[in-house]
């Protein structure tokens, strides 16, 4: 059998670790040797209230199995205390698990500015607020493990999610950009859009589904993409019922009307099949590899004579 992955001497900081998801990463981290903060709010599924129950059932868990946790009751809009209650109990943080999360589901056309700003505020603000307190003890130590909750709503859409969906995906959006600027200091950031049965799922799934769908199916994923033998950063995992799979983004070759020339909507539509052929699609990486296709484009050339000259064709004929 292989070594056991652990986390001896590594503090992780989980958000929303009371109940679900959350609480299966904490008991996963803590039965590997983390210490571990467990955060919750304590809230309703939708929001509302607070209670420092679920954290303290957790670390009083982990406790009973041998385990070191503490309990922080904040709101994930307060990050620093979170924060700051791993310094003060363990003197550091190593990781960072952004989990927490509510839903507010409702038709867009229903949508109050309370729905929209009360999802933005936990899961955007929430979420960056956490890592931002966080960041420069990761940096300063050189090393830090960071994941982002997304979902399938944000990814794909998902009817009655618009709010849901707009800020799970701006959590892929700051993911994107903390791979870059944290990569040279070995703070290494992944993001996953778990399925798993819980208080958010369990009234939108049926009985069936969710007996097979265990949080604890989700954790395994977590350890790995933060444990220090894991290299990847910058990934997106699909992850549920023992199912796991990497996603990425795929481009088509497009069509470019050569510089200098007139295109027009008659043009595009006309090119349109070409546009959006995902035959041998690329898979850009970086916003280099926009501005690449771009540079390609700028630098095509004008053929005269022909006004909506195709350049594909052009350049075959050179
Ligand atoms: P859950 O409701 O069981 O757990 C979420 C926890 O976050 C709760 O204990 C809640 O008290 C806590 N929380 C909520 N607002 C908070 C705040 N402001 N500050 C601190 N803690 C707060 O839900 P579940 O399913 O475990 O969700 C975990 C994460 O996974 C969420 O971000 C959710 O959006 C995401 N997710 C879950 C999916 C699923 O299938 N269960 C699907 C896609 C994403």
């Amino acid at each position: 059998m292989s070594e056991q992955l652990r986390f001896d001497g590594k503090v992780v900081i989980i958000t929303g670790a009371g109940n679900g998801l959350g609480r299966q990463h904490a008991l996963m981290f803590a039965a590997r040797g983390a210490r571990v903060v467990v955060n919750d709010l304590g809230g309703g599924a939708h929001g509302g209230g607070k209670s420092s129950a679920s954290a303290d059932a957790v670390v009083e868990e982990i406790r009973r199995s041998g385990g070191e946790a503490v309990a922080n009751h904040d709101s994930v809009e307060d990050g620093p205390s979170i924060v700051q209650t791993a310094i003060d109990a363990f003197g550091t943080v190593d990781i960072v698990v952004n989990n927490a999360g509510i839903l507010r589901d409702v038709s867009f056309q229903k949508m109050s500015r309370d729905d929209w700003d009360l999802i933005m505020k936990v899961h955007v603000n929430g979420a960056f607020s956490v890592t931002h307190a966080a960041w420069p003890y990761l940096r300063d130590k050189g090393y830090g493990r960071i994941i982002f909750t997304t979902s399938g709503a944000g990814i794909y859409g998902n009817f009655g999610q618009a709010n849901y969906s707009a800020a799970k995906l701006a959590l892929l959006g700051l993911a994107n950009t903390l791979t870059l600027e944290g990569r040279n200091r070995n703070i290494l950031v992944n993001t996953i859009a778990p399925i798993a049965a819980s208080r958010l799922t369990e009234t939108v799934m049926p009985a069936e589904l969710l007996a097979v769908l265990k949080p604890d199916y989700i954790s395994p994923l977590v350890g790995w993409l933060c444990h220090e033998q894991c290299t990847e950063t910058g990934g997106l995992f699909e992850v549920g019922a023992g199912y796991m799979a990497k996603l990425r983004w795929e481009r088509t070759r497009g069509h470019t009307f050569g510089q200098g020339l007139k295109w027009d909507v008659e043009q595009v539509a006309a090119k349109w099949p070409k546009v959006i052929d995902f035959d041998d699609a690329e898979h850009p990486q970086s916003v280099n590899d926009t501005v690449s296709a771009i540079m390609t484009a700028l630098n095509a050339r004008s053929y005269g004579g022909n006004e909506f000259l195709d350049l594909d064709v052009a350049y075959a004929a050179e």
